[in-house]
């Protein structure tokens, strides 16, 4: 058996070649661009400077809102948000409103008999101040916290983590 190419199957080789060249050339970049939103960093966490000024905080919650650009695969947004902020001593303490049942908002002093709560009006849920789920409430974990900040006197809201006060 000859082990020489024959014309027809250098041509064939050579036009896989080319065309294995030119197919790469077309997928890989529009691989990259399907894929890229996959590897943007989340604009949510980074320290955001809000328009309340830290002396108007009290022991008492109160609804500190922030913007952030929240980038949803190709499409780009401003997003409003807001966290109960409020003091302990001197230490700002930042909780997330969001329910750990099913994700509804909760009020601080939202329920008559509880005034001293967060209160989930969805199903009845209940926190006291420092975020911890009351037993016998439906949310089975604590609210989320905010790390709080100062800048220029203004409060400024952070990453959300695991509430480290229960
Ligand atoms: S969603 Fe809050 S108690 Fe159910």
């Amino acid at each position: 058996m000859s082990n020489k190419v024959t014309r027809r199957q250098f041509l064939n080789y050579s036009l896989m070649g080319v065309g294995s060249f030119m197919a790469a050339g077309m997928i890989l970049p529009m691989g990259r661009f399907a894929l890229d939103p996959l590897f943007q960093t989340d604009a949510e966490g980074d320290e955001i400077v809000t328009s309340v000024k830290v002396s108007e905080i009290t022991e008492e919650p109160q609804k500190v809102d922030f913007t952030f650009t929240q980038q949803d695969a190709w499409y780009e947004s401003e997003v409003t948000n807001f966290a109960w902020v409020y003091k302990d001593g001197n230490k700002l303490i930042g909780l997330s409103p969001v329910c750990k049942h099913l994700g509804c908002t909760v009020t601080w002093a939202g329920d008559d008999g509880n005034p001293d709560m967060f209160f989930c009006p969805c199903h009845n849920g209940l926190y006291t101040k420092d975020g911890n789920n009351v037993p016998g409430t439906p949310p089975r974990g604590p609210l989320d916290e905010f790390e709080v900040g100062e800048k220029d006197g203004y409060i400024t809201i952070g990453k959300k983590k695991e509430n480290t006060l229960v």
